[in-house]
């Protein structure tokens, strides 16, 4: 396999930029200047994310021309800056940034631009400062390496401007899902889980390295272009060109950032509660029936998320709100601040993609095997929210989903290990939905949401594993856990209808 002309497997190590060899004991202290990991070390996503430093803010000044009316391709034109502070977690010799299907322009650290090079063949010494672009779209490597001279010291910050861009297409992820920067018609749906942010800028791909991010996006006059957060200005027009302004100030993991483009309606409302705005962007071109369910839906919002805070504990970020988009990539994404849906926005989504706000994106999975706490927890919510609006208790859809008669294999997906294609089988969600419900008849109600309480707030910014929320419900219930998540997450079979708790 060749990029670029040179064989992968010379490539080696040396050129992605994987971990160098630690410090040898004995040796006197000192600056030891290592290559910055090419992954956080995620089973299912070994390349996603980099080691080596911890992204602070992400600046990402943006311009997109959607494609021309079909017949013309389904291409948009997309030109980016993207300035990163980071903070060095070790001496770095160099580091990478993930970055896919995107071509790089110039890049500088600190101001010092570096020189475009080749990848270097495996051990080769590469002079001054400099950068290279391996892009093995087989082998699902993409890896930008910096060589930042002067070197950088643990604890240094130093920001890092990309100038990079292209032409965007429709990428996929790993299931062949439509994910990323993903091009319509009139825009642009962009929906990033798990790794797919690297297709529209630099990143360190992976919800262990959470940031705060600004947006500058220009468009063609007349499109809309919506992110996370907050419009901290108005937009200004000028010469043809929309700049559109989103700041979101809270902790944010790289699969939750959007800046979607559409033919959008843009309206703000206020949650009764705690007073959150609510800024929703709905496609214009909705018909009469899309738009109907759209609003009823979108419409619950401020009374979901009241109940849900009554549960759950405080909404989390400076904002919420939703991007319905006429086109479609087959699913929801619960983007932060701002979930974006194919075609319609139904109540049941809604309230799937808001729970996900504390469970997802306020506490994100520290490795993506951990999917169940995210996808268990927002079709947990919803069950919820059906028995709130009396529809349908929580008890009656788990006792539905327990009786449902189901195919062997059913059983023997581990939603606690459930593989990179299984991340969003059916069973992650009602399986894991299930488990919420079981584990709250276990310990009782008073421990069930006083533990969840904790879990979010313990973890908020950051990120847990299932092991870690076990700890939590143990904590809060005295009880001993262990067989009760075995069977839950692990066991190859239909959870029986009652178990021992030591
Ligand atoms: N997290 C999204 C949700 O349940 C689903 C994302 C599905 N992604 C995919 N690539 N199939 O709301
Ligand atoms: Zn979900």
């Amino acid at each position: 396999r060749l990029v670029g002309g040179i064989a992968v497997a010379t490539l080696a190590l040396g050129a992605i930029g994987a971990a160098g060899a630690a410090a040898a004991p004995g040796k006197p202290s000192g600056p030891r200047y290592t290559a910055g990991a090419a992954g956080v070390g995620d089973a299912y996503f070994p390349y996603a994310g980099n080691g080596g430093y911890d992204v602070q803010h992400y600046d990402l000044d943006l311009r997109y021309t959607p494609p021309a009316a079909a017949p013309a391709p389904l291409e948009g034109e997309f030109e980016g800056v993207a300035t990163i502070d980071l903070v060095a977690t070790q001496d770095l010799d160099r580091f990478n940034l993930d970055l896919r299907g995107m071509e790089v322009h110039a890049l500088s650290v600190d101001g010092k631009p570096a020189a475009s090079v080749a990848p270097p063949l495996a051990g080769a010494e590469v002079d001054g400062a400099a950068y290279w672009h391996v892009q093995d779209d087989d082998a699902r490597i993409w890896e930008l390496t910096v060589q930042p001279r002067p070197k950088i010291k643990a604890g240094q910050a130093v920001q890092v401007v990309v100038e990079y861009g292209g032409t965007t297409t429709r990428p996929e992820d790993i299931e062949g899902a439509l994910y990323g920067w993903v091009t319509t018609r009139d825009g642009a749906m962009v929906v990033s889980e798990p790794e797919g942010s690297m297709t529209w800028y630099p990143v360190s791909d992976h919800q262990t390295d959470k940031a705060t991010y600004s947006f500058e996006i220009t468009v063609p006059e007349g499109k809309v272009a919506v992110a996370n957060g907050i419009q901290p200005k108005p937009e200004d027009t000028a010469d043809g060109w929309t700049t559109w302004y989103w700041d979101a100030p809270d902790q944010q993991a790289s699969y939750l950032t959007t800046a979607s483009v559409g033919d959008f309606a843009l309206r703000e409302t206020y949650s009764s509660g705690s007073g959150v705005p609510i800024i929703d962007a709905v496609d214009t071109k909705l018909n009469a029936a899309r738009l109907a369910t759209t609003n009823a839906s979108l419409g619950w919002q401020d009374e979901m998320i009241d109940f849900f805070e009554s549960r759950f504990g405080p909404y989390p970020f400076v904002a919420y709100g939703s991007i319905v988009d006429n086109d479609s990539v087959g699913y929801a994404l619960e983007t932060q601040t701002r979930p974006v849906y194919s075609s319609q926005a139904s109540e049941g989504t809604v309230s799937h993609e808001l729970a996900h706000q504390w469970f997802g994106n306020a506490v994100s999975p520290e490795r993506w095997q951990d999917i169940w706490l995210n996808e268990g927890w927002a079709t947990y919510a919803n069950w919820m929210w059906n028995e709130e609006r009396g529809m349908r208790t929580a008890q009656t859809a788990y006792d539905n989903w327990y009786n449902t008669a189901r195919p062997a294999g059913y059983w023997e997906l581990q939603i606690g290990d459930p593989g990179e294609l299984g991340l969003f089988l059916t069973q992650v969600y009602n399986r894991g939905a299930a488990t919420l419900h079981a584990l709250r008849l276990e310990v009782g109600d008073d421990a069930f949401f006083e533990a969840a309480q904790l879990w979010v707030e313990r973890y908020d910014d950051s990120a847990g594993t299932s092991e870690d929320f076990q700890a939590v419900y143990e904590e809060v219930s005295g009880a001993d856990l262990d067989d009760f998540f075995q069977i839950w997450l692990y066991d190859q079979q239909k959870p029986p209808t009652t178990w021992t708790t030591p």
